[in-house]
């Protein structure tokens, strides 16, 4: 896919087995500069190595995107510097495994800041960049369990965040789209990264690959090569769209 001349900001690309930095790998790949943003510095400075070894254009930033103030002062940073930002992915994403009756405010704060709000600060404060170049792709992360419920991987707390950063998707996609900006979401299921992997014993992976009709887990390029579509100038009339990337898992 080409994305010669453009930018994209990928929040959560550090993460080595992540979706986030196979999205980040695939967009420069096609000749975009990726700003990849993550919390995590030491695996940021891994991140930008890897893809400028293979010969792409890659910046690191590190950006909490739960901090408003910090998302803002990020931002106007970056647009100063690349002067345009024509793509966004909403990556960032934590999840815990735990049972609704076990949750506290604490952790249910925490899901939602990083998975959804964390998602409307970024998008709130680059809209008015591309509403001001009349371009722009949003591109944000949600799962499965935002469809279906939880499991093993995502409590209550999970699968409402990410039904909300769907709801917020759509309704972005409405407000934007005669700005030439579009807004969708990918729903993946099980995907092995970093996110599932500590949680699964041997046993239990294969357990959960048999119950998918494909017969496997998804891997990071399974998602990427969706996230990457969505963001090419060619998907410009897809908007406010879900797309589920699970192996049949969950067909609705
Ligand atoms: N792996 C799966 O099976 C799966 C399934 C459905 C949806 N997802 C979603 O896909 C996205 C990527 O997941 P992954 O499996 O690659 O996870 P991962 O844990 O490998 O990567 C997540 C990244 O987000 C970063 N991050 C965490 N908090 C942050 C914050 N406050 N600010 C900035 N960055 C922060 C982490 O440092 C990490 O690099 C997430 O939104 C996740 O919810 C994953």
């Amino acid at each position: 896919m080409n994305f010669e001349g453009q930018t994209a900001l990928v929040t959560g690309a550090a993460s080595k087995r992540g979706i986030g930095r196979e999205i980040a790998r695939q967009i420069s790949q096609g000749g975009g500069t990726v700003i990849i943003a993550d919390i995590n510095q030491e695996m940021l400075e891994n991140a930008v190595k890897d893809i400028d070894q293979e010969k792409g254009s890659a910046y690191s930033a590190v950006l909490d995107v739960t901090s408003e103030e910090k998302v803002k002062q990020s931002l106007d940073e970056l647009i100063g510097k690349f002067s345009k930002i024509d793509i966004l992915v909403n990556n960032a994403g934590i999840t815990r495994p735990t049972g609704v009756l076990d949750i506290s405010e604490e952790e249910w704060d925490l899901i939602f800041d990083v998975n959804m709000k964390g998602t409307f600060f970024v998008t709130q404060h680059l809209l008015p960049h591309m509403k001001e170049n009349n371009y722009g792709r949003i591109v944000n992360l949600s799962s499965v369990s935002g469809k279906r419920g939880g499991g093993i991987f995502g409590g209550s707390h999970y699968s409402a965040a990410k039904a909300a950063v769907t709801g917020f998707s759509k309704a972005v996609a409405r407000e934007m789209a005669s700005f030439g900006i579009t807004s969708n979401t990918v729903a993946p299921g099980l995907i092995a990264t970093d996110i599932t992997g500590g949680m699964l014993t041997d046993e239990k992976k294969k357990q959960l690959e048999n119950d998918i009709p494909a017969k496997r887990a998804g891997t990071v390029e399974d998602v990427a090569n969706a996230v990457a579509f969505l963001a090419t100038k060619e998907s410009s009339y897809i908007t406010g769209e879900e797309i589920d990337i699970n192996g049949g898992s969950h067909i609705d």
